[in-house]
């Protein structure tokens, strides 16, 4: 036995690579399970699992688990089977007795408003006027000017009424009025509507508003008024606005810059809204 000896060579370089890798499983774990989970705590947008799925265009549910695991749903709606008939059956022509009653005088009489801060309703899909009606006269959505107006109102009248603005035409006129005075729009405001940015997670937003796909109760966005569009991406990327079911929009809009914000809406308020009406029946399948 040479007890006290230097170990040869070979066994040395055999350590040190033991040692290496050891040393890279336990930055590796600690980056992994401590670090990232920790920079990531209180977002509730997507995280690391939901980022990669989304970029290599996997479906992913994570997002909806994280919004389960805060204290309060995000929204009370639910797209079960009876929603979905409840909408189906509604009735346009009681919608319109009650929008004439009480809503009218903001969303105009035609669904088009010509007060910038008054969202247009004409052909937008019923199930996003039903969700947003709900979410109003829960609270969960800031129910500050439009609770009062739902607070007294059925499930059956809300979805009346959705029934009556979805199936109102567009004049043209009225809710393309921004086009004529619309800048060219820019390659980075296309890019990010027809791909988005999967570096940052931003799925395309054709993807969800259409045309390309119609996720659940997803709102038109062509046409809307360009202030309104504006005010509530600030609103969903400050989360002053937290009524989109899995945070999928929150995600998005915290993400954007106020530059990008600003070019999106000017682009959706001058985007044609005229086309079919088959989004309404998308928007039902899920
Ligand atoms: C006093 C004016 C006013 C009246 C009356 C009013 N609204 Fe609103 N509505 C608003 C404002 C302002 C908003 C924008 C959200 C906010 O700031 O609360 C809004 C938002 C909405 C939205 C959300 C649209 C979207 O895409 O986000 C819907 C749907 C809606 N109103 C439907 C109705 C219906 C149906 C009635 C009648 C029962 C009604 N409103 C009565 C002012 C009004
Ligand atoms: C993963 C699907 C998805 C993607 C991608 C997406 N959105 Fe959304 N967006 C939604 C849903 C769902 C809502 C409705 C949230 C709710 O229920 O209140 C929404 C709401 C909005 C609203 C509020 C409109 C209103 O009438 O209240 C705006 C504005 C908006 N999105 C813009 C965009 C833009 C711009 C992009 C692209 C940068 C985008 N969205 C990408 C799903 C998506």
């Amino acid at each position: 036995m040479t007890t006290g000896s230097r170990p040869p060579p070979r066994d040395r370089r055999f350590a040190v690579w033991i040692g290496s890798i050891a040393a890279l499983l336990v930055a590796a774990t600690a980056a992994g399970f401590v670090w990232l989970p920790a920079v990531q705590a209180g977002r509730d947008g997507p995280g690391l699992w939901d980022a990669i799925c989304s970029a290599i265009g996997l479906p992913s549910r994570g997002a909806r688990a994280v919004a389960v695991a805060g204290a309060e749903p995000a929204s009370n709606v639910a797209w079960t089977a009876a929603t979905q008939q409840l909408l189906a059956g509604a009735n346009p022509g009681r919608g319109a007795a009650l929008a004439a009653a009480s809503c009218n005088g903001c969303h105009g009489p035609a669904g088009v408003s010509d007060d910038a801060i008054f969202p247009n309703l004409a052909r937008q899909s019923r199930a996003s006027i039903y969700k947003q009606l709900q979410d109003f006269k829960s609270g969960r959505r800031d129910p500050a000017v439009m609770g009062a107006y739902v607070a007294a109102l059925s499930d059956g009248d809300l979805s009346d009424l959705a029934a009556h603005y979805a199936g109102l035409p567009v004049p043209g006129t009225a809710r393309g009025q921004g086009q004529a005075q619309q800048a060219p729009v820019d390659a980075a405001t296309l890019r990010l509507v027809d791909h988005g940015d999967p570096m940052r997670g931003i799925a395309a937003c054709a993807a969800c508003h259409g045309p390309m796909g119609f996720t659940a109760a997803a709102p038109r966005l062509e046409g809307q008024q360009r202030a309104y569009l504006e005010v509530q991406l600030e609103a969903l990327a400050s989360g002053a606005r937290h009524n989109d079911i899995g945070a999928q929009m929150r995600g998005i809009a915290r993400q954007l810059t106020a530059r990008e914000i600003s070019g999106l809406a000017a682009y959706y308020a001058a985007a044609p809204a005229g086309e079919t009406d088959s989004r309404s029946k998308s928007t039902r399948t899920k």
